[in-house]
């Protein structure tokens, strides 16, 4: 089905796009020999990073693939081998993104792979971006939702477990990506747990922006903000421990009613008002902060400061209830691990809403408990009142 590109083992060069298939695919059937270059290699070339796209024929992958062919994600001296799944269904659509890469030139591309086949796609990746889910349709409940979702990131958390490196980074998008994060990960115990994330450097970067433009800052003056919980409408943007400037956003801001009825349900809501606008998800800034989550992780984080993302909670220091994907406040060496940064102030007003947050998912994982090996509660996601949100829903 799916042909192994050889490039890799050559060294430098052009890349190769490789489909799946029998048929010959024009120029996707190029291929190039960097012994005949050698003049033209670099003496620092390191080996290149695999990185496993999902989703990959969809709006998001589309600008955030480029982010990642130039080389302004892993860096400029890390060379990229992009692995792109997509669905029987966007198969034509993948050659269109590979012959698109394939045209940009960029020189620390060094091969393209397209596939269907996540045991195939996923083969020796250092990195995981799970892009692809399916949107909830009309009538659908969060909890056929999950259900719906669940089955995917089941086959594609064991795909992981059983074709991926043991230290592969799994970055989760799709939504619900929380649970959807649990799910594959509960499904690849090969792989470190430590490793799973479901992004919330979107909404991060939405409180940024907001908090900077209420106080009249450059966004860059705003740090330390963290999203507590599930990225859905019950996520906590954090005012309490942001700074601007280096002083308590609070503070600056002044303003706590606005941070409260204001900042807070605009930053949970964000997603759905942009559907609105856009008539479509957020395509163009969920890539720009997928690209700032990755780059949280293999640049050393700023003193002081940290970021967003959804982890396990095996261990957190918040007394969060343990076996779920929520998002903290995290640090790294630049490595591609972290570690969850400890002692932030949580006042009543952040306690009552992390505590929702973490209810939601505890539920949401027993929705799912028979997708990951668990025994589980009932679903209680059923129902008009216990249904809860993603952002683009409200
Ligand atoms: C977003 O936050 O923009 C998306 O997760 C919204 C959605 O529900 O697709």
């Amino acid at each position: 089905m799916f042909a192994r590109n050889p490039v890799s083992a050559r060294g430098r060069g052009a890349f190769v796009v490789r489909a799946a298939e029998e048929k010959p695919l024009g120029v996707f059937k190029l291929e190039y020999d960097i012994s005949n270059d050698d003049k033209h290699k670099p003496n620092n070339w390191k080996e290149p990073v695999v990185v496993a796209v999902s989703g990959a024929a969809g709006q998001i992958s589309n600008h955030l693939l480029f982010k990642i062919a130039s080389g302004e994600v892993y860096g400029q001296d890390q060379p990229v081998a992009l692995r792109l799944l997509g669905s029987e269904r966007s198969r034509e659509a993948l050659e269109g993104v590979a012959m698109e890469l394939e045209d940009s030139l960029f020189p620390l591309l060094r091969e393209v792979n397209i596939g269907i086949d996540p045991e195939l796609v996923f083969a020796d990746a250092d990195w995981a971006l799970l892009i692809g889910a399916k949107p909830r349709g009309p009538g659908m409940e969060r909890a056929d939702l999950l259900e719906m979702n669940g089955a995917i990131f089941v086959e594609q958390g064991k795909a992981l477990n059983k074709v991926a490196k043991p230290t592969c980074v799994v970055c989760v998008v799709g939504n619900p990506c929380n649970t959807n994060a649990l799910i594959a990960m509960e499904n690849a115990p090969n792989l470190d747990r430590k490793n799973f994330h479901a992004l919330t450097r979107l909404d991060e970067n939405r409180a940024k922006c907001q908090l900077a433009l209420k106080a009249g800052v450059f966004y860059e003056t705003v740090s330390n903000v963290t999203i507590w919980g599930n990225h859905s409408t019950t996520q906590v943007p954090d005012f309490v421990n942001a700074r601007i400037d280096g002083a308590p956003a609070a503070e600056v801001i002044d303003d706590q009613a606005w941070l409260e009825s204001e900042f807070t349900p605009a930053i949970q809501t964000r997603g759905g008002l942009l559907i609105k606008k856009w008539g479509r998800s957020s395509a163009a800034s969920t890539a720009v902060s997928i690209a700032d989550a990755i780059k949280a992780l293999v640049t050393p984080t700023k003193e002081g400061d940290w970021f967003s993302s959804a982890v396990c909670t095996d261990g957190n220091p918040y007394g969060i209830a343990e076996g779920i994907v929520f998002s903290m406040p995290c640090r790294s060496t630049g490595d591609g691990s972290y570690e969850i940064v400890e002692g932030l102030e949580i006042n009543d007003w952040l306690r009552e809403r992390i505590q929702t947050s973490e209810d939601e998912l505890t539920k949401e994982a027993d929705c799912v408990s028979h997708l990951t090996g668990k025994m589980g509660g009932a679903c209680e996601l059923q129902g008009a009142e216990a249904d809860t949100m993603l952002p683009g829903e409200a």
